[in-house]
């Protein structure tokens, strides 16, 4: 498709494998206040910020949580989920994507990331893609987190590309409804690529290759 000029792809679930590692890390805080969470529970919990996260497992508790509870969680979550985040090096980047995004790149295509998460730039770090991006939109430049558009909206603005001139590829539904509602095309992998309103559904990322030739 020659219209679309950049690809503004998810992190967590999409670049790299992070999504476990939330999953984890969840876990084990609901195992702790003894609150039942399985995968697809987890499923809900992608594209969505780590507060509203925990506010979704905690539909399952038998108790209401103080603000001040909720706070102490989320920080318990994110420490464990950093502390497995630190084990992380570039071998976590799979060839798949690796060489999928230099062929975008060599296509001419921009390439951003749009994730929810305040740690993108420590995951990007990680996996040896720092300083390769053109944009990066994440949890840190953002007040609404998906459904809500806002994230890719940021990074099309980064770009100084339209949203119809943008592809996002998530594996969040919630990031199949903020692309549909911020106008942007979009590629869902896994669950999302059963959204209704997905335009492409990739059954592998290098799918991608086919999609912008
Ligand atoms: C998204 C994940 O990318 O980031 C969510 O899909 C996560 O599961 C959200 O809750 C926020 O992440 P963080 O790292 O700021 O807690
Ligand atoms: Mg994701």
């Amino acid at each position: 498709m020659d219209n679309i000029k950049a690809v503004i792809f998810d992190l967590d679930g999409v670049i790299c494998s992070t999504d476990k590692y939330h999953y984890l890390a969840w876990k084990q805080v609901a195992d702790e206040i003894d609150v039942y969470f399985d995968e697809k529970i987890n499923n809900r919990l992608r594209g969505v910020s780590r507060m509203d996260s925990l506010n979704i497992i905690l539909e399952r508790a038998d108790r209401t949580f103080s603000q001040e509870e909720k706070n102490a969680l989320a920080e318990k979550k994110n420490g464990i989920y950093v502390e497995l985040l630190d084990r992380m090096s570039e071998q976590d980047l799979s060839g798949e994507v690796k060489s999928t995004l230099h062929t975008l790149r060599d296509e001419g295509h921009l390439l951003a990331i749009g994730s929810s998460s305040k740690n993108t730039k420590k995951i990007l770090r990680r996996i040896g893609l720092s300083d390769y991006f053109d944009a990066v939109s994440d949890g840190t430049n953002i007040s609404r987190s998906k459904p809500d558009p806002e994230v890719f909206l940021k990074a099309a603005e980064m770009l100084s590309v339209s949203p119809g001139n943008s592809l996002v590829v998530e594996d969040a539904k919630a990031g199949i409804s903020a692309a549909a509602a911020g106008g942007f095309l979009s590629a869902g992998l896994g669950e999302a690529s059963e959204h209704e309103s997905v335009t492409y559904k990739l059954n592998s990322f290098s799918d991608l290759i086919d999609i912008l030739n």
